[in-house]
């Protein structure tokens, strides 16, 4: 079957600008929250990807009137009806989870398919459960791919996560809204896109308070109104951006980033040796011939994110020795490895740990895993010497925002080709 691919000559020396887009894993929820509004709702600074268009024609098969105009979505969800939602749209992207604690908080009913997403190992939805349970939902998955979720009535609880989830803590947060009295999620996720939907479900009338650190409280409303939301900047594209042009870039800046929800990749590229200089809203990103080789462990936020242990690996092959890489989110998200080692890599990966030594990269023909396994075969691509197919590419545009005209303007010489899979 014939199929996009993404085609880079290696070597080229990147400048100029980039704008970061609004963030894929706050909009990916604050889409699906909108549907509990009794209003219109418009949501500003949406990224152009095509998980935002998966969860917009969600919203449509419930009846809700919708309209997308570049990165702003109108939504009006008058007449929304409560439907069975089709499995193989909730299938193509893991954010659809939040259809559920979105539909249940506005129905107290939802039956939907199972979640799908980037193959990064197990990634279950237990804790997302528990919180639903304790809010009072009956549970039932037993026809194998569809979950039922029902409640009489929701009523707050005090819910301690067994395990710090951006997803069961923003899912919760839905759910509680529209419940009756008081719910507390302890060890909640601190992620900044958890902040970014309470503030949103705040500006429909919610009372959410704590997000951003381990206690969060939600006191439940009858209803929730319309409102216009402004999404904040995608730190992990404003990362995968950094570490590009610390990979090739002359002098690249990128815009529209908050510098502290990158703190922990600004550290690291700098511990490396990256040329770097922080701005209230920007940043300016030089490369260098040579690294230090530094040690890398993915934590919660705001610890190192495992969203950008892939992008920047292929900078640790231009370091003077070896480097670890830790990924203790997904401890099985290392599928980029083979990849890079059929790019003459020299990179290994072991229980959640890949060791990576200096190498030159030569351009081959590699596949996208998933979306930042596509990111890192973008950053190798751009490093390696002669030209990087990447086949599978609709992984990276569940994610990035054009990211192949946006390259080209900085002096890459990338292109889309159509071949034969
Ligand atoms: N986990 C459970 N049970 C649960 C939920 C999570 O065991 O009920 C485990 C997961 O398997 C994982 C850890 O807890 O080991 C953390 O998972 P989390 O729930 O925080 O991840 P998520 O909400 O499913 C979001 C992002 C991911 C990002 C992770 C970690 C969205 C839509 N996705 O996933 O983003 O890697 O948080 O920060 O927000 C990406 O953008 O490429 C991406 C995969």
């Amino acid at each position: 079957m014939a199929q996009e691919v993404i085609k880079i000559k290696g070597g080229r020396l990147l400048n100029g600008k980039v704008d970061i887009s609004g963030a894929k894993n706050s909009s990916v929820a604050i889409i699906p929250a909108s549907l509990m509004s009794t209003g219109p709702v418009t949501l500003e600074g949406l990224p152009k990807i095509s998980d935002v268009e998966t969860l917009v024609s969600l919203l449509e098969d419930l009846n809700i009137t919708t309209s997308l105009d570049g990165t702003t979505l109108s939504v009006d969800p008058t007449d929304i009806k409560n439907m069975v939602l089709p499995n193989h749209k909730v299938e193509s992207l893991r954010a659809s989870y939040y259809m559920m604690g979105a539909m249940l908080g506005r129905f107290k009913k939802c039956v939907i398919g199972l979640p799908g997403g980037c193959p990064l190992g197990p990634r279950p939805i237990d804790q997302h459960l528990k919180g639903f349970k304790a809010l009072g939902a009956k549970v039932d998955e037993t026809d194998g791919h569809t979950m039922k979720l029902e409640a009489d009535k929701l009523i707050g609880a005090n819910i301690y996560l067994d395990i710090v989830s951006v997803g069961a803590t923003i899912n919760i947060m839905l759910a509680a809204s529209l419940a009756e009295g008081q719910t507390m999620i302890e060890n909640a996720a601190k992620e900044p896109e958890v902040v970014d939907v309470a503030n949103f479900l705040n500006s429909m009338g919610a009372k959410v308070s704590g997000a951003g650190t381990s206690s969060i409280k939600i006191t439940g409303v009858e209803r929730l109104h319309g409102s216009r939301h402004a999404i904040i900047p995608d730190r992990i594209e404003a990362g995968t951006y950094m570490c590009i042009a610390a990979a090739s870039g002359e002098r690249v800046v990128i815009n529209n980033i908050i510098p502290k929800h990158v703190e922990p990749l600004t550290v690291k590229l700098k511990e490396l040796g990256v040329g770097i200089e922080v701005g209230d809203d920007y940043m300016i990103v030089k490369s260098r011939n040579q690294y230090n080789s530094v040690d890398i462990k993915t934590l919660v936020y705001p610890g190192f994110a495992t969203d950008l242990q892939q992008p920047i690996t292929p900078l640790l092959f231009l370091a003077d020795g070896p480097s670890f890489v830790t990924d203790t989110i997904y401890p099985e998200r290392f599928k980029h490895v083979k990849e890079l080692q059929n790019m003459n890599a020299s990179i290994d990966s072991d229980r959640g740990t890949a060791t990576i030594k200096p190498s030159t990269l030569k351009g081959a023909d590699v596949y996208a895993s998933d979306l930042r396994a596509g990111a890192c075969l973008i950053v190798a691509g751009l490093i390696a010497d002669g030209v990087t197919t990447i086949f599978n590419v609709r992984h990276i545009y569940r994610g990035y925002t054009d990211i192949v005209q946006t390259l080209k303007q900085l002096g890459a010489e990338i292109w889309t080709e159509t071949m034969d899979a």
